[in-house]
């Protein structure tokens, strides 16, 4: 798949109505994909349709809602995407939040654990069916992920909760995810790869009390734009490597070796199987991706 071979294809993005996902989406689209935001608020979801309609007049433009902190409906969006839209060429899993607060899901999981990894993996295997033979999962991690461990003995992080231990686990959840998934994908065209973006300028950053305003105003100084934030997202995507990748990292269009924990492949199995237990589906097994 070059980015001139875009036309035809189907690309999934969460998260696509802000930040590094809307860049992407534009760009993709511009690139003649059929583009599908997977977002939680459908107002935000179609003023970005709009604006990506705007940028390129004649771009297929759709929207579906998902809250991914819900497998409620996590479980009805894979239902309406796969009537919706048959083959998938590549799923973007994009969408993440940073909660300074520990919060739970309305399954009662912690939110950052729930909307990073739980809901993606769960959307991700129901949606397996629908992936076109030499599709693309691609999923957003970050560096952050070097920060963080699972805790095996309280991952909904009930003790000692922070917003960078939450967050890291759950970006070291989306690597070990990455990785386990390209194993269980073996012998399939369909190509696994994690990503960090940068550290990027968007609404991620935490802007709710007048420190964190202060601080993430100095901090976005530093900041690189979504549009460079989101190169790797749309390398991955659109480009002849990201067709290659079997469970790698990349940071800035180039392969990486994450951390050591998240190279632990007993850490992979183990996370494997309390995200179908956590989520309520069976085992994998190959007939999934013809169900
Ligand atoms: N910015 C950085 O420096 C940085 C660094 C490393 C990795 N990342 C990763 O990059 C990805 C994109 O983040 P961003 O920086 O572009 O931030 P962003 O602008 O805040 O975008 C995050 C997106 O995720 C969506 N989202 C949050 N919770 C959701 C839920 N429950 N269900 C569905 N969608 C949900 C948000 O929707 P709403 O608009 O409705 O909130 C938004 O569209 C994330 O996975 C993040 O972890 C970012």
């Amino acid at each position: 798949m070059s980015a001139a071979s875009m036309a035809g294809k189907t690309v999934l993005i969460t998260g696509g109505n802000s930040g590094i996902g809307l860049v992407a989406a534009t760009a993709l689209a511009g690139m003649g994909a059929r583009v599908v935001l997977a977002c939680r608020r459908s107002q935000a979801a179609e003023a970005a349709a709009q604006q990506i309609r705007a940028a390129h007049p004649g771009a297929g433009v759709e929207t579906v809602a998902l809250d991914l902190a819900s497998l409620e409906s996590v479980r009805r969006a894979a239902r309406e995407v796969r009537e919706r839209f048959p083959v998938i060429d590549v799923l973007l899993n994009n969408a993440g939040l940073a909660n300074v607060s520990r919060e739970t899901s309305q399954d009662g999981f912690e939110l950052t654990f729930a909307t990073n990894h739980l809901g993606p993996f769960l959307f991700t295997r129901l949606l397996l069916p629908a992936m076109a033979p030499e599709g693309r999962i691609i999923n957003v991690a970050s560096e952050a992920h070097r920060m963080g461990r699972m805790h095996w003995d309280d991952l909904q992080l009930t003790d000692n909760y922070w917003v960078m231990r939450a967050y890291a686990q759950s970006k070291l959840a989306n690597i070990l995810f990455t990785r386990e998934l390209a194993d269980q994908l073996a012998g399939t065209g369909i190509a696994v790869s994690a990503l960090h973006p940068g550290a990027v300028s968007t609404s991620i950053w935490p802007e709710n009390r007048w420190y964190e305003r202060a601080f993430t105003r100095v901090l976005k100084l530093f900041l690189i734009s979504p549009e460079k934030g989101a190169r790797t997202s749309i390398w991955l995507a659109s480009g002849v490597e990201g067709g290659k990748s079997r469970g790698g990292y990349f940071e800035r269009c180039k392969p990486r070796q994450p951390s050591a924990r998240a190279r632990d492949k007993a850490d992979q199995t183990r996370l494997w199987t309390l995200s179908e237990q956590l989520t309520g589906l069976p085992a994998f097994s190959d007939k999934e991706l013809s169900a």
